[in-house]
């Protein structure tokens, strides 16, 4: 829908737009209807039904009879068929918002007071800035460094929670080449207000231009992730062959790890995140918690970039990654490709 005439609304920019501007032009006028619908009626009932003479004395109600069933039915059957469409649209919209397609283009996103920092895999970062090619699918993967914050893109009418300890995602197709607002969207402390940024939706020869100009020379986010893997000293004990104290990491990424006590976890972003910070939290089956906690040894940033790293060394290469079955039906989709070198 394009909100020319009315300019309230943000832009329309991305592949939810049209839906969420369609299910909201429906709200607004379901509820324009019924409340003119009401004020029309009390002003004409008060003039139909008025007291016509001072001796005129109101039939009591219980004496019409039992009233109409008909109109009890109908005008309870109406709104609750028209309110089951708001929910049963605005739950498709939901379902689509919440599932990243597998071939999306994948970006790292950290909060903090007051600011937004981005990862691309090729290696370039940028802060509160986030450029992306149009017409791909993109999917954020978000965290926060302090406290909630809420990452928001009005002319894609999309918005997430970025939550410090855990990783959210949120998805989009931009539609049209242009520069958008960022906002955060969860009051975050004094500066909550400023913490804005730009998204720039580029045609993809631009996109290539800018990502390669956009310091890539530094390595790729699996890179830098290799390099911190020597760096923190994770190599002494995690052995490439398996012969070390703690469990190879090669081919691991997006399998099923046997735990300790029987439990079966997807190794997933989140997983690795928590056996950096929290290395007690889960311990893989035939192996003693020894590994110390990396908490404040490494940032969320460095944290992402050994998830980059631990996933290149993944089991899943090409653009058709294994689908791995889940005991119990709880299957997981384990994120696409692998990164880009
Ligand atoms: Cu960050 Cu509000």
């Amino acid at each position: 829908m394009d909100w020319k005439y009315l300019p309230i609304f943000p832009q329309s920019a991305s592949n939810f737009a049209p839906h969420v501007d369609a299910l909201y032009a429906y709200l607004v006028a379901v509820s324009a209807f019924f409340s003119i619908l009401i004020a029309v009626v009390i002003v004409a009932f008060a003039f139909k039904y008025r007291r016509k003479s001072e001796s005129e004395v109101p039939v009591p109600l219980n004496e019409h009879g039992a009233g109409s069933m008909l109109l009890e039915i109908t005008w309870s059957v109406i709104p609750l068929l028209l309110s089951l469409v708001m929910f049963g649209w605005g739950a498709v919209i939901f379902f689509e918002e919440s599932k990243p397609p597998a071939d999306a283009m994948e970006i790292w996103v950290t909060g903090k007071q007051w600011m937004w920092k981005i990862q691309h895999l090729e290696g370039t970062r940028e802060i509160n800035e986030l450029h992306v090619p149009v017409n791909r699918n993109i999917r954020l993967t978000l965290t926060s460094e302090d406290v909630i914050h809420d990452f928001y893109v009005p002319a894609f009418r999309t918005k997430t929670d970025v939550v410090p300890g855990r990783y959210t995602t949120e998805w989009f197709r931009p539609t049209k080449v242009g520069e958008y607002h960022i906002f955060c969207a969860e009051y975050c402390g004094t500066k909550h207000s400023g913490m804005i940024g730009t998204v720039y939706v580029m045609n993809p020869g631009d996109y290539d231009a800018w990502l390669t100009g956009g310091g890539t020379s530094m390595g790729s986010m699996s890179q830098k992730g290799e390099a911190l893997f020597q760096q923190l000293g994770c190599v002494t004990c995690h052995v490439a062959d398996g012969t070390g104290r703690c469990p190879k990491l090669t081919g691991l990424y997006g399998t099923k790890v046997e735990l300790k006590g029987g439990a079966v976890v997807t190794a997933d972003a989140s997983y690795i995140r928590e056996s950096i910070v929290n290395p007690l939290a889960k311990i893989v089956n035939g192996y003693e918690g020894i590994m110390p906690t990396f908490q404040g040894l490494a940032t969320e940033d460095q944290i992402q970039q050994l998830i980059e790293y631990v996933k290149s060394i993944g089991p899943q290469k090409g653009p058709a990654p294994a689908q791995v079955p889940a005991p119990g039906g709880a299957a997981k989709k384990t994120p696409g490709a692998a990164p880009k070198q």
